[in-house]
């Protein structure tokens, strides 16, 4: 195993000098190559391809990345698309917070950057929705900039090449590996390098440094890595806050009207700027079922119908949702605060992945 040189930002410790030759060799070699974000230096692609990236899989953002881009070809348009434009096009990505901040982002770029991304990690991280990690990508992929990303997957991949058991739900022992990070880059990489390395990290993590089965067999820096030489590598990384997950039930209040000939309309409420499925247009929602009943006129109570719950899982919620349903002729009032949306409109309108599948799986 070769132990490299200490380096004064380490805390004393070695990190393997051959890390990154290693990695950007295997990335040419074997790396992924044709994915649609890559082979570009343009910052608004990257970005965009980035922040979708943060939470979901390459193969559901593979088919809403051109799209996006088809209808937002540059940060001009997303600039100035009005903000439901963008969240129905987000819509079924989930963490639409990140769709909020993205139009933000791009509003921020065109007023205060006359319209072109900062260059720096530095200074991309003071715009709305790109952490520390995503500007290290951006300005990495973009600029060539000697700067590490340090997301989920690369955290376990550094952690178990450096045997790393500081506990990683703490500040501290983040710092400490955001600096080993930056002590294995390569030392004088050229830009090419710095796409290869960066694409490397993310490569090995995604495909083979997984997080239950590591595929140690294929791994390109098994011959320097700390933990699989110690029989060690479940053990890594070491991080004891576990993410609780509460249980929540509620009520949805599904609507339908009829139009003689016509789609159907939906009675939608669009919700409030923050908490869960901010600014998407959504059934009105209730804690209980007496409280739904209690929100509709007193004769429509006993024509509502009740259908099966569904499962939907948030990072910090589980939800069970209870639809009930009430099929009306033709408008109706006294509902609660909402409005009408056509059936053939609902794919303009962001909303909820889950309320899009019940709407369109709705019993005649
Ligand atoms: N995850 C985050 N960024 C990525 C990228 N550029 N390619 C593949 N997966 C990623």
């Amino acid at each position: 195993m070769s132990r490299g040189v200490p380096s004064p930002d380490t805390g004393g410790r070695a990190v393997p000098a051959s890390f990154a030759p290693l990695l950007i060799q295997w990335q040419r070699h074997a790396g992924r190559s044709g994915l649609p974000w890559q082979h570009t230096r343009d910052p608004y692609r990257v970005w965009l391809s980035e922040v979708m990236l943060q939470q979901t899989q390459v193969s559901t953002v593979l088919s809403y990345y051109p799209r996006f881009l088809e209808r937002f070809p540059d940060v001009a348009s997303l600039a100035n698309a009005p903000a439901d434009e963008v969240m129905a096009l987000w819509s079924g990505l989930g963490y639409y917070s990140r769709a909020r901040n993205l139009h933000r982002c791009a509003q921020a770029v065109m007023n205060d950057h006359g319209g072109a991304f900062p260059a720096t990690a530095e200074r991309l991280q003071t715009l709305p929705g790109i952490g520390a990690s995503t500007a290290a990508a951006i300005a990495a992929f973009c600029h060539g900039e000697r700067i590490s990303i340090l997301d989920g997957n690369v955290r376990r991949v550094l952690a178990r090449l450096l045997a790393f058991d500081g506990d990683l739900a703490q500040t501290k022992p983040q710092r400490e590996l955001w600096s080993l990070a930056q002590a294995l880059l390569p030392p004088a990489p050229t830009p090419d390098d710095m796409t290869a390395y960066t694409q490397g990290l993310m490569d090995l993590g995604a495909t083979v440094c997984l997080r239950a089965r590591p595929l140690c067999a294929r791994c390109p820096v098994q011959s320097v890595c700390h933990a699989h030489g110690a029989d060690q590598v479940q053990r890594y990384p070491v991080k004891t806050r576990r993410l609780q997950r509460r249980f929540e039930s509620w009520w949805l209040l599904l609507v339908r009207a009829s139009t003689g000939d016509g789609p159907h309309r939906f009675w939608l409420e669009r919700r409030p700027e923050s908490g869960i499925w901010a600014g998407l247009y959504c059934p009105p929602v209730f804690a209980d079922e007496p409280a739904l009943l209690a929100a509709l006129p007193a004769p429509a109570r006993s024509r509502v119908q009740a259908l099966e719950p569904v499962a939907h899982s948030l990072t910090h919620r589980e939800l069970r949702l209870h639809p009930l349903l009430l099929t009306v002729e033709a408008g109706m009032n006294g509902l609660p605060p909402g409005q009408w949306v056509s059936a053939s409109a609902l794919a303009e309108h962001g909303l909820p992945a889950p309320v899009r599948q019940l709407l369109l799986a709705l019993p005649d």
